[in-house]
Parts: structure tokens; sequence; C-alpha cells
């Protein structure tokens, strides 16, 4: 729980700027999946969430949020900023949804409250995955789904810090991923493949899919430099996990 306060100064500090700089661009079009903005469509992660109950785990400025609400779900937002949740509230169009705030390593829900629980580069990004994601299998319902996008042990390990650039340099150890210093305290989270998987079976969840996203070459990534550009077209810089939590009858 320790990254909890500097995770949350952080992110009241650069969303602003960090708005200014990404809103127009994920909230392009409805269903837009990281760094590439790939195209739910081509992915098939989310499936129908009409009448779902739906919460997304740091939603930022709730541009997927919206979108799913305009779909039909009943979306429930969590963030840890006060600065991002101010954000959402005020992109938040006719189809209103509850926002609130707190982490995704303490959920202020009830067991068993949602069909699916997700999010994109957010809370599963920011909290430590060996506590936030128990939280969200204990939030879904028998049968329900949690799907999250990450950052890529691959995309980690060939980052440069001192270039702010992905190179095709192995930079640092795949072994011992864990948290990223992300400056005064705040930190983000990545695992190895094998670590992810044991944290999500360990929380009683069935891997269904590992989708990883494939731009088509020529597509911008919207946050970092790659060296070379097409970078993501040749290696897996995203892990998208479907994910669920078994039936009773499973
Ligand atoms: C990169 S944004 C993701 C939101 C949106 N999908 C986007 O791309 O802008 C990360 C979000 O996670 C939130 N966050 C950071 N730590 C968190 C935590 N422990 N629990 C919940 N949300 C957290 C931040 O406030 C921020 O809004």
């Amino acid at each position: 729980m320790e990254s909890i306060p500097a995770n949350r100064r952080l992110w009241n500090q650069i969303s602003g700027d960090y708005q200014d700089r990404h809103d127009a661009r994920i909230g392009a079009a409805p269903r837009l999946w990281g760094m590439y903005s790939v195209p739910d469509a081509h992915l098939n992660a989310l499936g129908d969430v009409t009448g779902k109950r739906v919460l997304e785990l740091g939603c930022g400025a709730g541009q997927w949020s919206r979108a799913l609400a305009a779909e039909g779900a009943q979306v429930v937002g969590i963030d840890l900023s006060e600065a991002q949740l101010d954000a959402a509230a005020s992109a938040m169009g006719a189809d209103r949804y509850p926002l609130v705030q707190g982490a995704a390593e303490q959920l202020p829900f009830a067991d068993d409250s949602f069909d699916l629980v997700f999010c994109d580069f957010g809370g599963l990004s920011w909290a430590p995955p060996h506590l936030a994601v128990p939280q969200a299998a204990r939030v879904l319902r028998r049968g329900g789904r949690l799907v999250f996008n990450v950052a890529s042990p691959w995309f980690e390990a060939c980052y440069d810090e001192a270039a702010s650039r992905v190179t095709t340099t192995l930079q640092k150890d795949y072994f011992g991923l864990s948290g990223i210093a992300e400056g005064d305290g705040a930190t983000s989270y990545q695992l190895t493949y094998g670590d992810w998987v044991r944290v999500l079976r360990g929380a009683g969840l069935v891997i269904d899919d590992l989708i990883e996203p494939r731009p088509d070459r020529g597509t911008t990534n919207g946050y970092n430099e790659t060296d070379p550009p097409d970078w993501a077209h040749r290696w897996p810089a995203e892990l998208l996990w479907v994910t669920r939590r078994p039936s009773t009858t499973e």
C-alpha cells in the first residue's frame, strides 16, 4: 500500500498536462486500447457490455467509462486521483455514471458486485498486482471477467531510461521486474509473464486469452519514443489479459 499517497500526488500533479496531451487521442473513438489506440473491434477483448455492471479500475478522465455507459453498461469509475476524477466529471455527457475515489489495492465495493472489471494502463499498472488482482477477483461475480491492458515485459526490458526511448537492446533485467520508480516515491508495476500467470491463478481466475495488440506499421505511439518507429509492429509492446472468475459449475 506504500505507493498509494505518492501515486495520488503524482497523478494530481500531472493530470492537467496529461489530459492536454492525451485526452483527444484516448477519446478519439470508443474502445481504443493502449499506447497505439488499437480498436477493441480488432481485438474483441471486452465483448457486449449492455446492461452489465462494469468497474473501470483507474478510470482517469473516463474516456473508456463514458463510451461503455453510452453503450448501456452500468459503469462505475474508480480512481486514486481527485484531479483525474474532476477531469472525468467535467467530460461526463448525458450517460452519467458514478465516480469513486479509491485505490485498486483496497476496493470499496462488496464481493460479487460486478460482471466486468477492466482497465487500460489503469489500476493494474499503478497498484501492486499481488494486491490489486485479488481485489478485482473479489468484487467480480462468479463468471465475471477481469480484462486489462499493461505494458509488456519486452517493452520494459528494452526501455532506455537515459535516452527516454524503447530500443532493440535489453536495458534491464527481466527477472525481478516489479516496481518501476516514477519519481518522488510514485511507482508503477510490471511483472514477468510467469509472475502474471501466478498472480492471476492465485486469485482464482482462469486465463482465457493473452492478446498481444499489434499496431499496423506506421501507427504512432502516443506516449513513448521507440527506435525503430515500428517497434511495436515487430515486438509485443502490450499485454491484454482476458481472465474470468469461474462459475460455480466449473
Ligand atoms: C494512465 S492513466 C489510465 C487511465 C486511462 N485509461 C488513460 O489512459 O488515461 C492511470 C490512472 O491510474 C490512476 N491510479 C494510479 N494509482 C492508482 C491506484 N492505486 N488505484 C486506482 N487508480 C490509480 C491514476 O490516477 C490515473 O488516472
